[in-house]
């Protein structure tokens, strides 16, 4: 099954600034989205980009809705229709009117399967949380005290056990964090806290 996307220019430049309302996201995570496991995932995806463009990017509350709505929404079609995945969301976006840059984000966070290399900094953000943020949190689920404390040095013997979250690539994040230009160190560092949070609040809902 391919998943490659065949096109690299998503969206329409007149759209530019155009996002979803919260409500509207909301909406659309609920009716897509119903493997609690995966909303979980989405919701600290997007809890790392929102914090990462208003801690690290200087963005405000407005802007940072545009990274935390790319991460809210990167897997949306997983769920239900994996052989469109990426396909149908974007799709769906693109009639919505959604930013490009939202949209573009989206489509190349995960460049080998959709052949969409990340070109701006919220590509390679959400491309660099997509997989450390599954690791990370797999590591909580077999600790006694799951996130509490967490530290770098745990996080990095899990990623060199191979056999532990096999189904987190090893290669994705070592290319993610070479392309965004950030150590693993510091985007461990960052992740552990902000994952932390968003992960006891946000239920099955
Ligand atoms: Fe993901």
């Amino acid at each position: 099954m391919s998943l490659q996307l065949g096109r690299s220019v998503f969206g329409d430049p007149l759209h530019t600034g155009n996002t979803l309302t919260r409500e509207e996201a909301m909406q659309l995570f609920d009716e897509w989205v119903l493997n609690p496991r995966l909303k979980l995932h989405m919701l600290q995806v997007a809890a790392l980009m929102k914090a990462w463009a208003l801690e690290k990017e200087g963005l405000n509350e407005s802007g940072s809705w545009h990274w935390e709505m790319a991460g809210l929404l990167h897997d949306a079609d997983w769920d239900q229709w994996p052989e469109l995945h990426c396909k149908k969301i974007i799709e769906e976006l693109e009639k919505r009117k959604v930013d490009p840059e939202i949209i573009h984000a989206i489509a190349s966070h995960g460049h080998l399967h959709f052949g969409v290399i990340p070109e701006t900094k919220m590509d390679k953000m959400l491309y660099a949380f997509d997989e450390l943020s599954g690791l990370i949190h797999a590591y909580s689920l077999m600790r006694p005290g799951g996130y509490a404390g967490m530290d770098l040095t745990g996080v990095k013997k899990r990623l060199k056990e191979k056999s532990f979250a096999a189904n987190v690539s090893r290669d994705d994040i070592s290319d993610a964090c070479e392309r965004a230009g950030i150590p693993l160190d510091e985007l461990v560092a960052f992740i552990i806290p902000v994952q932390a949070a968003a992960g006891s609040g946000v239920g099955n809902d």
